[in-house]
């Protein structure tokens, strides 16, 4: 599967993600710009993104867990959700995000 991400800077990246891995892990190992301090343990949120609106659905709503740890950064928008909560999946094939200043 294919995940575009746009990066804080603005500029576009194409990555590889396999079946099963975290979105936020596809992100880290390609070296773009997030922290992910806590490894996905949904204790840190350094691995914020923006979901494109046109894949909101696709991805799911949030758990409450990932809504509470949202709640703890400052630039959270309607479309915040933590990369490391994203499975990859062909259903995600395509996927538009955009890294939070936070993530950084
Ligand atoms: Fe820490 Fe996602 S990596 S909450």
């Amino acid at each position: 599967m294919i995940i575009h991400v746009t990066d804080q800077a603005g500029e576009k990246h194409e990555l590889e993600g396999l079946e099963g891995w975290r979105v936020m892990e596809v992100i880290r190992d390609w070296g773009l710009n997030i922290k992910a301090e806590c490894g996905g343990a949904l204790s840190c949120a350094t691995c914020h993104v923006y979901v494109d609106p046109d894949w909101l659905d696709a991805v799911g709503a949030p758990s409450d867990e990932e809504e509470d740890m949202l709640d703890s950064v400052g630039d959270v928008r309607s479309n915040s959700r933590l990369s490391c909560q994203i499975l990859c999946s062909d259903a995600l094939d395509g996927l538009k995000l955009t890294l939070a200043p936070s993530a950084a």
